[in-house]
């Protein structure tokens, strides 16, 4: 049997992933990636740890499958965003731990300069925000002794997650990135396809640092021998969110799909144009095939499940995700509590690094499942947020694709019908990052002839219309926009 191997490096957990070419899943293996906050609003990751966990994971899931290297047509890999790396070419170990997507270290900077935000946007599509890589590569070099000096001779390399585990897998050999993971670095040119000299000043990156970008399918290199008992070639590399889009099997212009995971992240293909946003959305690389992008508008969110992993770890109110279902379904209304969860800043449609999260409207009689229901609704009025911006900007979507850990949660889907009042559909497999990881692989090694052939494996499982009456939702969503104005700075 020949099948397809996905690595999903997210923030939360490190993922590998056995696919049939028809997109079944035949086995997974998963470990959960421990968080650092060395300081409130930062966030860091062992890059160590990390790629242990990588290896760890891609075995045991062929020893789950009963599979062999030889048995893997490709591997695609998939990752969190915009994290930042950097190593020591000769011995590859990374200088400091990554510093995460959600880390707001970098936030005085970015408000120093919020000049320049608009020449950014036009080069870039994005926001001048501690959320892309540019501004925590210019840390790491100013608070690592010697990292500027080093990376000036040429002896660092720097990586979103992708090309720091493409340079591990290959032993060094390839130092090499994909458009999509390039275009959340805030140094890439969204027009040119390339690095942008003039990004590069502004950043102080030092232009010896930067991986070569690469299409999403194509050639990565291949696995050292004695890491799987034998090579297998990497086919595929696409960020997370663009991966759920492919997954999604989102091609057309117009179509629209929106991930909970750890973040929320909605994304609307808009073809070879590159739209920007009137709305704080950003523009974005969906895909590049055949050195021919294809763009996005993106809406970014911090936390949709990161809110429910507080209320487990750091509130203990509950024990395990999977019991917000029940509570949120044994009370009628959350009794006007909000939760706001801008524990790392607002991002789209406010991005506001400086927000922090808040509970209102609380009384006598407010238990533990007012909470965490109000902790599931802040994840559908959000996705509100992000879908009026894309409505004013683009299109008025009939229906809206979700993925991600957080839909197997039935109440949670039906909620985000009733709060959006359009249907939401799950597909038949919610891990859709890691398969469209998969997908791209399989383009490259011929396993799939075109984008059509992968469109067509796409199946909805189940269509969740709205039950609400409009009037509702709207007043619910009104006490919502009162809240979230209430964190703003
Ligand atoms: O931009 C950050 C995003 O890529 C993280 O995704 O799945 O880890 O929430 P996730």
């Amino acid at each position: 049997m020949t099948v397809l191997l996905a690595i999903d490096q997210g923030t939360t957990s490190t993922r590998a992933i056995v696919f049939a070419p028809d997109g079944g899943k035949r086995a997974v293996a998963q470990r959960e990636l421990p968080q650092h906050f060395p300081k409130p609003g930062w966030v860091e990751h062992d890059a160590e740890q990390i790629w242990a966990d990588t290896v760890t994971c891609v075995r045991d899931a062929l020893r789950q499958a009963g599979l062999k290297a030889g048995d893997v047509a490709a591997i695609g890999i998939t990752n969190q965003r915009e994290t930042a790396v950097i190593w020591d070419r000769a011995s590859g170990k990374p200088i400091h731990h990554a510093i995460v997507w959600q880390d707001r270290r970098t936030s005085a900077f970015c408000q120093q300069h919020q000049d320049k935000s608009e020449w950014l946007a036009q080069r870039t599509g994005l926001l001048l925000d501690p959320y892309f890589s540019a501004t925590k590569i210019g840390w790491l070099l100013d608070h690592v002794d010697g990292a500027r000096a080093r990376a000036e001779k040429g002896e660092l390399a720097f990586g979103t997650i992708d090309s720091w585990l493409l340079w591990q897998l290959t032993g060094g050999k390839a130092h090499v990135t994909d458009a999509t993971n390039a275009s959340r670095t805030a140094l890439f040119n969204l027009r040119t396809q390339d690095w942008d000299d003039e990004l590069l000043d502004f950043f102080g990156v030092p232009r010896a640092l930067l991986p070569q970008v690469l299409d999403t399918a194509a050639d990565f290199g291949t696995t050292q021998a004695e890491l799987f008992g034998g090579g297998i070639a990497i086919g595929g590399v696409a960020g997370d969110q663009q991966a759920a889009t492919i997954g999604q099997a989102c091609f057309t212009p117009g179509m629209i799909k929106s991930t909970y995971g750890t973040g929320c992240f909605m994304v609307l293909n808009t073809g070879d144009e590159l739209k920007r946003s009137k709305h704080r959305l950003l523009s974005t690389v969906a895909y590049r095939l055949e050195n021919k992008p294809t763009f996005a508008l993106e809406g970014s969110i911090f936390v949709a499940g990161a809110a429910v992993q507080w209320l487990r770890d750091a509130m203990h109110l509950i024990k395990a995700a999977g019991e917000t279902e029940r509570l949120a379904r044994s009370i009628e209304d959350t009794q006007g509590v909000y939760l706001v969860p801008a524990f790392t800043g607002l991002g789209a449609p406010y991005w506001d690094p400086q927000a922090r999260g808040a509970v209102f409207g609380l009384t006598r009689d407010t238990g533990i499942a007012h909470i965490v229901r109000a902790a599931l609704e802040s994840v559908g009025y959000q996705t509100r947020d992000l879908l009026r911006a894309m409505e004013q900007d683009a299109v008025s979507p009939t229906e809206l694709r979700v993925d991600g850990g957080m839909v197997v949660n039935d109440w949670l889907t039906q909620c985000l019908a009733d709060i959006l009042q359009i249907p939401t559909v799950r597909p038949r497999t919610v891990e859709t990052t890691a398969l469209g990881a998969a997908f791209v692989a399989g383009l490259q090694v011929g396993v799939y002839g075109s984008l059509d052939d992968i469109a067509k494996l796409w199946q909805a499982e189940r269509r969740f219309e709205p039950k609400m009456d409009r009037a509702r939702a709207d007043a619910l969503y009104a006490g919502w926009q009162d809240a979230v104005q209430r964190v703003r700075t």
